[in-house]
């Protein structure tokens, strides 16, 4: 089979994601009867973190187990990667003893220069410029809840960073529309994701008009991951846009609420919104694992 890696969230076709949507529905269901599902018996996943995690982490390593298969764990603090062996060597040692690679670090760049050097699939598990581990949880979330998601309207309210970039991507390839309202200055990157349909987002300086009509409102911290340093500066900066209740009135009645975790409550969303019925994050934070065990599959499987 090809080598075939998980960087962007364009990096698989709308056909592809057709399938790993349906895969993921089954392999859930197998979850849910604790029915045997051992694809990847013999096989080894690296998971290397540069940033901290919790879900992504326990999505991956669940996800790998359940799947027959099993984990090494790598930080930057207790390899040799946090000692300057060059990412290339990195990933021509690795991935000669491990079947599939996950990584999760700063730079696009640097993700990519493993993969360019790696023998085996890598996948991001997010970066400064996209999650699309995340986007592909977001979008089986909002199938299983609601059914398709084309020609649906997806508010992006607060930063765009690398959720929002992604969501781009998405939309594109998938055939909705997000609205972006972000504060100047945080814009999200359509270049850099490489967008071409001008027509699948529209950016709104005021987040309630983002909101109107939108099937469904997502959001996420107003400071990322290795951007602590501007914590106060963003914390004025996004004042006017976190996600609470007004604003999802002014969304369809049966919009549903997405945060991709971990929230701060008060802060991005108040907490009548995250713990409301409208917020599905319990389901989106689970449905990492089971889509996760369907992309892994079908990265070392293709379809089945
Ligand atoms: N949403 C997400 O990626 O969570 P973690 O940072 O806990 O992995």
């Amino acid at each position: 089979m090809r080598l075939k890696h998980y960087l962007q969230f364009k990096d698989l076709s709308a056909a592809e994601y057709s399938y790993l949507f349906e895969r993921a529905a089954l392999i859930k269901k197998k979850f849910k009867t604790y029915e045997k599902h051992h694809p990847l018996a013999d096989r080894t996943l690296a998971l290397i973190f540069e940033k901290a995690s919790t879900r992504t982490r326990v999505s991956f390593e669940a996800g790998m187990y359940q799947l027959g298969g099993s984990v090494v764990h790598l930080t930057s603090g207790d390899s040799q990667m946090g000692r300057a062996e060059p990412i290339a060597d990195s990933a021509r040692v690795i991935s000669r003893m491990v079947d599939l690679v996950m990584i999760r670090t700063y730079e696009q760049s640097k993700l990519e220069a493993f993969a360019a050097h790696s023998r085996v699939p890598v996948i991001n598990g997010l970066t400064n410029e996209f999650h699309p581990c995340q986007i592909l949880a977001d979008i089986f979330t909002y199938i299983e809840q609601r059914g398709s998601i084309q020609g649906r309207v997806v508010a992006w309210v607060g930063d765009g960073n690398n959720m929002a970039n992604t969501w781009l991507q998405a939309a594109e390839l998938l055939g909705f529309t997000v609205h972006v309202s972000t504060p100047s200055g945080y814009e999200v990157k359509p270049e850099l994701a490489g967008i071409v349909n001008p027509a699948c987002y529209r950016v709104f300086q005021d987040p309630h008009a983002a909101c109107a009509g939108a099937d469904l409102v997502t959001t996420d911290v107003w400071t990322s991951m290795g951007f602590e340093a501007e914590n106060e500066v963003r914390r004025a900066a996004f004042a006017r846009w976190c996600v609470d209740a007004d604003m999802l009135r002014a969304a369809q009645p049966n919009a549903l609420f997405m945060h991709c975790l971990p929230a701060h409550r008060g802060e991005e969303v108040s907490a009548e919104v995250l713990d409301g019925p409208q917020s599905v994050v319990w389901d989106e934070a689970e449905n990492r694992m089971h889509v996760q065990k369907a992309l892994l599959e079908f990265l070392l499987l293709g379809q089945l």
